[in-house]
C-alpha cells in the first residue's frame, strides 16, 4: 500500500495550513491564501526530486496521461504503441484523445519490449508509451533511442514507479513527457491525483493551459483577464491534494528503502526453491520495490504454487488472468465499446490504419505473464509477518 500506510501528523500539518486559509483552489485568491500555494510547491519539489524542469499537478494519473497526450498533439488518425501489460487507463487515455492504441509485447522486464517499436510502427504511429509496471523500469534507454531514431515521441507512464530510477536518473524524465499517479494504492498518495513532468517548456505550457480551460496563468493580471491560446478542460489539482503530496513526497525515499528491505527477505526465501526465477530488473538499484515478480518454468506449476502460497496466507496475482491489467482480458475494449455509440475513435473514417489485438501478436506476454506471480510489498511488514511469509513459501515448495 506504500504512502497510504504512513499518513500521519506530517500530512495533517500540511492540510491544516490550507484549511486555515480556506483557499482550496490552486489558482487565484492571492490575498486570502496568505502565501500558501501547496500545489505549486508540490510541483516544484516533485520536479526537483525527478531531476526535471517542469511538473504539473492534475486530478489523476489517467488525467495526466490525457493531458500529456494532448500536449504532444496526439489525436485522431494517430497510432500510439502501448504494452499489452498495463492498467486500462493507458489505453483509455489514447482513445480519449481520439487516437488508436497499438498493442505491443513485453520482454523479461515485464515492460515494453524495445524491439516492438520497429515491428509494430506504421506510417500513422506518433508516439510510444513505455509503462514502468510494478515499480521497476523498462529498458528505457533503448526505447528512447529507437523511438528517437524513428522520430516518435515518448511518454513514460510511471504511475506505478514513483521514485524508481534507471542508472541514477528518475523514471519519467527519460522521454518527452512522463506521468505519475497518486491514487490511494500508489507509492505516494494524495487520495486521487497525478503529475505530468517534462523538460520541454512548450509541452509543459500546453499541458498547463489544457488542464485549466486554456488559462495562460499570467501573474500580472487577474484570472478573469488571462489570455488563452487553446481550449482545454478542467484537470486542476486542488490545494488539499498538493498539501498531501508534499508530506508524502518527503517520505518517498524512506518508503522505498523499507520496501527494499522487506522485498529482499521474501526474495531470498523464494530463491531457495529450485525452478523459481525472477523478473529482470534493468537496474536493481533503481527498483522502487513496491512489488516482487517471480516465475516458474510452467504456467500449471505457477498456478499450483499460487494456490499453495495463498493457503499459507501469502497472496499473489497472476496477471495473465487479471481483468484490468492485460489487454486480452478486456472484452469491452476488444469489442471497441468506447463510451459513445459510434465506437469513436475505432470506427472513425479519419483513421486509415488497421489494428488487431490478438494474443498471437504478444507471445512473450502470453508465456511469461502466465507463469509469473506478483506479490505486493508493504512499507510496514513486521518480522513476524515476514517470517510467516517465508514459512508459507517453504511449505508451498514442498507441495510443488
Ligand atoms: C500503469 C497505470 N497507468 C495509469 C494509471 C491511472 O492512474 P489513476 O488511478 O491515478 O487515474 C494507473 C492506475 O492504477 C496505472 O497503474
Amino acid at each position: 500500500m506504500a504512502g497510504a500506510e504512513l499518513i500521519g501528523q506530517e500530512e495533517i500539518k500540511e492540510v491544516m495550513d490550507v484549511m486555515r486559509t480556506g483557499v482550496l483552489m490552486r489558482y487565484g485568491f492571492d490575498k486570502e491564501r496568505q502565501g500558501v500555494f501547496k500545489v505549486r510547491q508540490f510541483e516544484g519539489e516533485f520536479a526537483e526530486y525527478c531531476g526535471v524542469k517542469h511538473a504539473l499537478g492534475v486530478t489523476s494519473g489517467s488525467a495526466a496521461l490525457k493531458v500529456a497526450l494532448t500536449a504532444m498533439d496526439i489525436g485522431p488518425g494517430d497510432e500510439v504503441l502501448v504494452p499489452a501489460f498495463t492498467f486500462l487507463a493507458t489505453y483509455e487515455a489514447v482513445l480519449e484523445v481520439g487516437a488508436i492504441p497499438v498493442m505491443c509485447d513485453i520482454d523479461d522486464t515485464l515492460n515494453f519490449d524495445p524491439n516492438e517499436i520497429e515491428k509494430k510502427m506504421t506510417k500513422y504511429t506518433k508516439a510510444v508509451i513505455p509503462v514502468h509496471m510494478c515499480g521497476s523500469s523498462a529498458r528505457i534507454d533503448k526505447i528512447v533511442k529507437i523511438a528517437r531514431k524513428n522520430k516518435l515521441m515518448v511518454l513514460e507512464d510511471n504511475a506505478q514507479g514513483c521514485g524508481a530510477s534507471f542508472k541514477g536518473k528518475k523514471l519519467g524524465g527519460f522521454g518527452d513527457m512522463g506521468i505519475f499517479s497518486f491514487d490511494y494504492y500508489k507509492t505516494v498518495t494524495t487520495g486521487e491525483g497525478g503529475m505530468v513532468i517534462s523538460n520541454n517548456k512548450k509541452l509543459y505550457l500546453r499541458s498547463e493551459w489544457y488542464s485549466d480551460h486554456g488559462h495562460d496563468h499570467n501573474p500580472k493580471v487577474s484570472r478573469a483577464l488571462e489570455g488563452r491560446t487553446i481550449l482545454g478542460f478542467n484537470y486542476r489539482m486542488n490545494e488539499l491534494q498538493g498539501a498531501l503530496g508534499l508530506a508524502q513526497l518527503r517520505k518517498l525515499d524512506y518508503i522505498i528503502a523499507e520496501q527494499k528491505k522487506n522485498k529482499a527477505v521474501i526474495k531470498d526465501a523464494l530463491a531457495q526453491i529450485p525452478g523459481v526465477g525472477f523478473r529482470t530488473l534493468p537496474d536493481p538499484e533503481g527498483d522502487s520495490a513496491t512489488f516482487l515478480a517471480f516465475n516458474l518454468p510452467e504456467e500449471k506449476q505457477a498456478l499450483k504454487f499460487q494456490k499453495l502460497l495463498s493457503q499459507g496466507g501469502f497472496d499473489t496475482t497472476c496477471y495473465k488472468s487479471n481483468l484490468w491489467h492485460y489487454v486480452p482480458n478486456w472484452e469491452h475494449f476488444l469489442a471497441f465499446s468506447t463510451a459513445n455509440s459510434k465506437k469513436y475513435p475505432f470506427k472513425d473514417k479519419g483513421y486509415k490504419g488497421k489494428v488487431k489485438y490478438s494474443r498471437k501478436s504478444i507471445p512473450f506476454a502470453e508465456d511469461m505473464l502466465g507463469r509469473t506471480l506478483v506479490a505486493g510489498i508493504a512499507v510496514r511488514m513486521s518480522p513476524e509477518r515476514l517470517d510467516a511469509i517465508c514459512k508459507a513459501i517453504e511449505k508451498a515448495a514442498v507441495g510443488l
